[in-house]
């Protein structure tokens, strides 16, 4: 069956709902560039004021998942496992996860992205590591997860293509901030990893991309109920992005963490250990995971089976033997930065909050994320908290260590450090845990 676009956009400027026909027809139409920029645009937009119900969304993700290729894993007959972020400064575990759920014989098939505006991304994170290679083949990830259980790449040209172009599109038409087109986004390349669970980390708070609590519950629900629908379970820890996670936000500096974190370093300052939440958040996404793949009778066993695979060094080995199968070379130092200085608390009081998306914007001056896709990064740019929300500093405290192989974006960089904290006289009200809510 064929459409006339302008008669879909119609329908849904005007509110009404798509049959599955009209969105696989709309999605393949696109992909084929047999329907124009201009006109998926103002369907993008016509979505961005009109929404799409839990059927419209399901569908909308099963027809980007299968605008490319997808992974076939069903000759392994064991779990699936993938752990997602929604995006944040700091986050850093899928490196922590990955080795523990190999370490637990658990088949992870990560595809994992760049930085997106403020927030970090994974592959960038590893490619701080000499020789490491993101652009495994179709057939190398597919051999990796089959026999090593962990391996990781970028999305490549053949998957979601859909995705790739309306994420694009999207970009610069201001339908990113849709949460149906979010959903679908995130889920088509989930659901092309021919996953059997999902753990979804979507974060809230001023690092995110969802500031409240309230919209990364409905973004949430709205994952988990489009995973279900495509025969996956999902369980969605909404976790707290009002602090960078951890010491250090970067590319080199979060690699080392990971490093520290699964070598059982701690590092306590003003009595308190900054790799801390870290170490919590990849045990208990972890710990879910396990759950999922069935290797424990709860995600709390789960979390505890996967902090003894950190304890007994079981996942530090499976780091280095990941490194090594994708080119990295483990006995190289990470790069370290030339040139380094401090921000510093300009009065005397207590910590009431760090605007972390502007952390993550000093980052980006620092090098360490792009203002334009095409920039190159300096891997060895990168933040560290040295206080945390909460904590009296004295004036003159450093609050920020900045890094980087530059002094270029140094001043920008304290600048939008500085104006990201805030020192007041009191406790700080209400304080929102690490993980402020679970959908299982
Ligand atoms: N990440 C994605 O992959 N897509 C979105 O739309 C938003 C975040």
């Amino acid at each position: 069956m064929s459409y006339i676009p302008a008669e879909l956009i119609k329908k849904k400027k005007n509110g009404e709902s798509h049959t599955e026909d009209e969105i696989r027809w709309i999605i393949r139409a696109y992909t084929n560039n047999e329907l124009p920029d201009y006109q998926m645009a103002a369907w993008a937009m016509a979505v961005w004021f009109r929404g799409m119900n839990e059927h419209e969304i399901s569908v909308f993700t099963a027809a980007m998942r299968d605008s490319g290729n997808r992974f076939d894993f069903s000759k392994l007959k064991s779990p699936r496992i993938d752990k997602h972020s929604t995006g944040g400064v700091g986050d850093k575990t899928s490196l922590i996860i990955g080795p523990i759920l190999a370490a637990a014989k658990v088949h992870v098939p990560m595809i994992a992205g760049r930085g997106l505006g403020h927030s970090g991304g994974t592959l960038d994170k590893l490619e701080s590591i000499s020789g490491f290679r993101v652009n495994l083949t179709r057939e190398e990830f597919q051999k990796s997860v089959e026999e090593n259980y962990f391996a990781l790449m970028g999305q490549t040209h053949d998957i979601c293509p859909a995705d790739r172009k309306l994420y694009a599109l999207r970009d610069v038409t201001s339908t990113v901030d849709s949460l149906p087109l979010i959903c679908g986004s995130i889920m088509s390349k989930k659901l092309s990893e021919d996953l059997t669970g999902l753990v979804m980390d979507v974060k809230f708070g001023s690092g995110a991309f969802m500031k409240s609590l309230a919209d990364a519950q409905a973004l949430s629900q709205l994952l988990k109920t489009t995973g279900e629908k495509n025969g996956i379970d999902v369980t969605v820890v909404i976790s707290n992005m009002n602090e960078p996670l951890g010491r250090f936000s970067g590319n080199s500096v979060e690699v080392q963490e990971c490093i520290d974190i699964l070598s059982n370093k701690t590092f306590v300052e003003h009595d308190f250990d900054f790799y801390e939440p870290t170490r919590r958040l990849s045990v208990e996404l972890a710990g879910h995971m396990l759950y999922l793949a069935k290797k424990c009778d709860s995600p709390a066993e789960g979390a505890s089976l996967a902090e003894s695979l950190v304890q007994s060094g079981a996942a530090l080995t499976e780091f280095k033997l990941f490194l090594q199968r994708q080119g990295g070379d483990w006995q190289a130092e990470l790069p370290r930065a030339q040139h380094s200085d401090v921000v510093v608390a300009a009065k005397s009081g207590i910590l009431q909050s760090i605007n972390t998306e502007l952390v993550g914007l000093a980052g980006i001056e620092l090098g360490a994320g792009r203002k334009k896709s095409e920039d190159k990064i300096d891997h060895t740019a990168g933040i560290e908290t040295c206080r945390r929300v909460g904590m009296r500093v004295t004036k003159g405290d450093i609050i920020f260590n900045v890094f980087a192989n530059s002094t270029a974006g140094f001043a920008s960089a304290k600048n939008l450090l500085l104006s990201a904290i805030e020192i007041g006289d009191t406790q700080p009200k209400e304080l929102l845990p690490l993980v402020a809510k679970v959908l299982m």
